[in-house]
């Protein structure tokens, strides 16, 4: 493979799984239910990568509309893929999740609200909302006293704090809690487990800034390891007040 820039090298790693994200179908089922999401919702799959949740959100809802919006190209593409067979009430499109304009019954945010931070997703993210409206979105979460390989794993995200921190962020930005699960280990597992696929297939011609990326990949399962009984999403459904 010729040279790449970093970016590009990340893109590469990270292209082609079935999720850039630990979640399960099941957690979008429960948020969906807590929300109370109308049959003929509808629904924002804000930062949706290659579409995975996208596609759970249409089935589970299969009288709802459903926009879907990612910054990235390819991954955009590849969610228009796996989106096609179910026609025109679910578009996906290349876009900022913070112009988003709505009115949405639901706005699902999987591991993306972290970009601009819980509280002022959140408060964005309020125009966007039809009346009775609620917004599901998982965020990372310390358990009660962390290891240190914990610690260590969370170490490039400095805000990480515990549930009561991240309740906390939830409630200045105006809104309250619907519901609240943990995805911890079996979607974290799957998560990694297709990863180290994708650096197994890479390998062997990587160089340069690919290498690194994958090196970086590879780093993080291994911190993962050291933990995985402590690495957790907090998914939350949160209405505003
Ligand atoms: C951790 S990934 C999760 C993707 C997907 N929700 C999933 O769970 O598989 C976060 C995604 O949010 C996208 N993203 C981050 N900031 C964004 C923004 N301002 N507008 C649109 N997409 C954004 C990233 O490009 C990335 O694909």
């Amino acid at each position: 493979m010729d040279e790449v820039t970093p970016d590009e090298a990340f893109l590469t790693v990270y292209s082609d799984l079935a999720r850039e994200g630990p979640g399960m179908p099941a957690d979008v089922a429960w948020a969906l239910y807590v929300a109370g999401t109308p049959t003929a919702g509808r629904i924002m799959d804000a930062g949706c990568g290659s579409g995975a949740d996208t596609v759970t959100l249409a089935k589970e809802r299969p009288a709802a509309q459903i926009e879907a919006v990612e910054q990235i190209g390819q991954y955009v593409a590849a969610a228009q893929k796996r989106c096609a067979p179910f026609g025109a009430r679910v578009q996906v499109r290349q876009g900022d999740m913070a112009q988003i304009t709505g009115p949405y019954d639901l706005l699902w945010g999987a591991g993306a609200l972290y970009f601009r931070g819980v509280t002022e997703g959140l408060r964005q993210g309020r125009d966007a909302l039809a009346p009775g409206g609620a917004v599901a979105f998982s965020e990372a979460c310390l358990l009660p006293n962390p290891s240190a390989n914990a610690l260590a794993f969370w170490s490039q995200y400095p805000q990480v704090t515990n549930a009561e921190g991240i309740r906390a962020r939830v409630a200045a930005a105006g809104y309250r809690s619907l519901g609240e699960r943990m995805v911890i280990g079996a979607p974290w597992e799957a998560y990694y487990t297709s990863m180290s696929a994708r650096i197994a297939a890479l390998r062997p011609t990587a160089h340069g800034s690919l290498r690194d990326a994958l090196d970086e990949a590879e780093a993080e399962i291994t911190r993962w390891k050291a933990a995985p009984s402590e690495i957790a999403y907090l998914l939350m459904v949160v209405a505003p007040e």
